[in-house]
């Protein structure tokens, strides 16, 4: 797999790391007003909208492919990293013999290595997978950082603000599934931006999907603009419900698609 931009990020030596805010189970970021994760469930949140939304545990398991990419927009304090790590490890332990996992991640304000260590503190069932990925988070400045927390896990964290890193970045196979994290649509619309969502969709191919918390009719708008089919189904805890996506050969932009809820 590989993995470039095509132009110059605009530099800046030393990035402009996260103000973030822990508060008993759950962190928050003053600048956006908003919360990295909601304290509903800790990880099963992002089991449930990111890792069950686009079916990784069957496709993961299912063989077939000697490498799969994960995208994610907003890599944050890592919990859905982590939370795909636990499910290796699990799929691992059945005997599943698994693709290379490729885990592209776009993030303009990485947090520090204390914060990080801080935030991912609070997923206490996640810890062996975050002592790994600690042991490796090095952030050197704007750009691909590459960081390999376990055998066949390829973590590229790309920093920079998802404006500039979409339209540069050039992959040498389509992403298979997206996590769409950025804060709510209201409070972070670049994130959700038709032009942001017109470059996953070009870095995406037949049989991508998308998973995302958020049910805004502005990120479901311009999902279905850039051409992926989308549907509403079930959210997780106080959510009534989340949004999942995909590619589809003969889908038309605009058109959206009913999934049978997992
Ligand atoms: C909801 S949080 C991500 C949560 C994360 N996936 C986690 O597991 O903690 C949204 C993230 O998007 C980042 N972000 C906001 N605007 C951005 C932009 N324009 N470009 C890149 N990252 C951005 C924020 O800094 C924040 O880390």
């Amino acid at each position: 797999m590989e993995i470039s931009l095509a132009t110059r990020l605009p530099a800046s030596p030393v990035p402009e790391y996260a103000r973030i805010s822990i508060a008993g189970e759950t962190a928050g970021s003053p600048v956006f007003d908003d919360v990295y994760f909601s304290d509903a469930g800790g990880y099963l949140e992002s089991e449930h909208v990111f890792i069950r939304g686009n079916r990784l545990p069957e496709r993961l398991s299912a063989g077939g492919s000697s490498e799969f990419v994960i995208g994610e927009t907003g890599f944050g304090t890592g919990r859905n990293l982590l939370v795909l790590m636990k499910l290796l490890r699990e799929l691992g332990a059945q005997g599943c013999i698994l693709p290379d996992i490729h885990f592209i991640t776009m993030e303009k304000y990485p947090l520090r290595p204390e914060d990080l260590r801080s935030a991912q503190g609070i997923f206490r069932n996640l810890s062996r997978e975050a002592g790994l990925f600690q042991e490796c988070y090095r952030i050197a400045g704007t750009g691909i950082q590459t960081m390999i927390p376990e055998p066949g896990l390829t973590v590229h964290l790309i920093v920079g603000d998802v404006l500039d890193i979409c339209p540069a970045l050039r992959l040498s196979r389509p992403v298979n599934a997206w996590f769409l994290d950025g804060f709510a649509p209201s409070r972070n619309p670049d994130m959700w931006s038709l032009p942001v969502m017109r470059e996953l969709f070009r870095m995406s191919a037949p049989g991508t999907t998308l998973a995302t918390y958020t049910v805004s009719g502005t990120a479901r708008r311009n999902l279905n603009a850039a051409g992926f089919a989308t549907a509403k189904i079930p959210g997780f805890g106080r959510k009534r419900e989340m949004m999942v996506g995909e590619v589809f050969e003969t889908v038309q932009p605009g058109k959206e698609y009913l999934r049978v809820v997992p």
